[in-house]
């Protein structure tokens, strides 16, 4: 997506060798003709696995996955973070460690949200190390539900989450992916 590449290149903001900012446009002030356009790429790519719903991490995930489970025209469904473990017995729960901010949270699901056999579609805004996406897949598994694909705005490919999901022979499609944040330049891959 050659829209979302440039807009990373023009506006992203190195903070170091390991984290880009995005403020500008994607997870804090957002560019909403950018963000259809990531919806509409999304749903073209992953409009053949036939999902019958998205799931997504609060809270940089949710307007992608608004725009593309509308492109789709399917539900999509927003997995919790709790600080800590006291849920209930009707939820999917999972301990996720996120190595950016260096703290462990609770990912959590309510059982009523994701069917038997159900064919899901994750969609997030970043893929660093994977844990985040991870911590999704356990709960859709635990469900006996179907991971048809991930969908990534921005994957750092110097980083192993990307290696790791396809590993698992994960139907991974990232929009943009970062080679390299050293030297002060954004170098992407091709
Ligand atoms: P992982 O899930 O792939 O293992 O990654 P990690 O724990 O490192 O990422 C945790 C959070 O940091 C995620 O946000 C992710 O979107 C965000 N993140 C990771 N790398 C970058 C980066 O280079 N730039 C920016 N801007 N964010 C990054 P989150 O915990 O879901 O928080 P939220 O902002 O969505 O609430």
């Amino acid at each position: 997506m050659n829209f979302l590449k440039e807009r990373v290149l023009k506006d992203g903001v190195i903070v170091d060798d390991n984290v880009l900012q995005v403020s500008g446009f994607l997870n804090h002030m957002v560019d909403t003709p950018l963000l259809c356009e990531i919806g509409k790429e999304f749903a073209n790519i992953f409009r053949e696995c036939k999902p019958t719903k998205i799931i997504t991490v609060e809270a940089s995930g949710i307007h992608i996955a608004t725009v593309c489970a509308l492109e789709l025209q399917i539900p999509f469904v927003i997995a919790k973070k709790q600080g800590v473990l006291n849920l209930m017995g009707d939820f999917y729960h999972t301990e996720v460690f996120s190595f950016t901010k260096q703290a462990c949270y609770c990912l959590c699901v309510s059982k009523k949200c994701i069917k038997d056999k159900e064919r899901i579609l994750i969609i997030d805004d970043f893929l660093a190390y994977g844990n985040a996406i991870d911590g999704l897949i356990r709960i859709i598994n635990e469900a006996n539900a179907v991971v048809v694909g991930v969908g990534i705005c921005i994957e750092k490919s110097f980083l192993q989450g990307a290696s790791k999901l396809m590993s698992q022979g994960i139907n991974l499609h990232s929009l943009v992916r970062i080679k390299s944040l050293e030297g002060d330049a954004i170098a992407l891959e091709k």
